[in-house]
């Protein structure tokens, strides 16, 4: 498990496959993704297995937060979405990172900035990795300033690079380094 003060991350588990289909059906949670078809629950199990192939560094992560008032029992922790590495190239030490907060009670409050910056002291400390960067919807002002206060910034415009009910809208690349990531780290200090 990796910890920050609200979240934690872990490997995704079968069980977490209903609330997938669950989240991956809501059209509001997948405004700004790719997944533009209805997803079922055997597509997500497909999912799970070819993602169990995948090296383990690009296997995704539950994004968990603490469950209130399980003081008499309950589980403690409560699943709110899944985020990963992909891509990682070991030449250049760059990845992209992708996540999505499924549970729509959880947006606004600074998770998603925070699971951001928990990806970033992974991805830098124990990665090792040098250059963390991510693909972003014009239109997703809530998802730019996430990781605009997470230290991203913005690098380039694919013009047109989205397409979706019948219009294009442009897909932003934002990226920070590693010398970015300490120097912000080092002034929080
Ligand atoms: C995008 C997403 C990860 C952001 O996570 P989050 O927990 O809601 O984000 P945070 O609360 O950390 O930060 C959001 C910020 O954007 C602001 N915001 C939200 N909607 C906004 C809007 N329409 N215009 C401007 N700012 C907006 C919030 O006020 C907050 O900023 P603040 O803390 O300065 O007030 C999450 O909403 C999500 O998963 N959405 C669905 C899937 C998705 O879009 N994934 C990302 C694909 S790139």
């Amino acid at each position: 498990m990796i910890y920050s003060e609200r979240i934690r991350l872990r490997r995704n588990e079968r069980l977490d496959i209903p609330k997938f289909v669950e989240w991956l059906n809501d059209p509001e949670v997948c405004r700004y993704l790719s997944v533009t078809l209805p997803v079922s629950l055997a597509n997500e199990e497909q999912w799970f297995e070819n993602m169990l192939k995948r090296p383990t560094d690009e296997q995704p992560y539950g994004i968990e937060i603490r469950n209130i008032g399980t003081e008499g029992g309950g589980h403690p922790w409560r699943l709110i979405g899944n985020c990963s590495f992909m891509d990682l190239n070991w030449t250049v030490r760059s990845a992209e990172v992708g996540l999505f907060i499924g549970d729509k009670s959880c947006w606004n409050k600074g998770y998603g900035t925070e699971v951001m910056r928990l990806l970033l002291r992974l991805g830098f400390e124990t990665l090792n990795l040098n250059r963390i960067f991510l693909r972003v919807d014009e239109a997703n002002k809530g998802g730019i300033r996430a990781y605009e206060k997470a230290g991203f910034i913005l690098e380039g415009r694919f013009r047109q690079g989205v397409y979706q009910k019948g219009e294009y809208r442009d897909l932003l690349h934002m990226s920070i380094l590693r010398s970015e990531w300490k120097l912000e780290t080092q002034e929080k200090r």
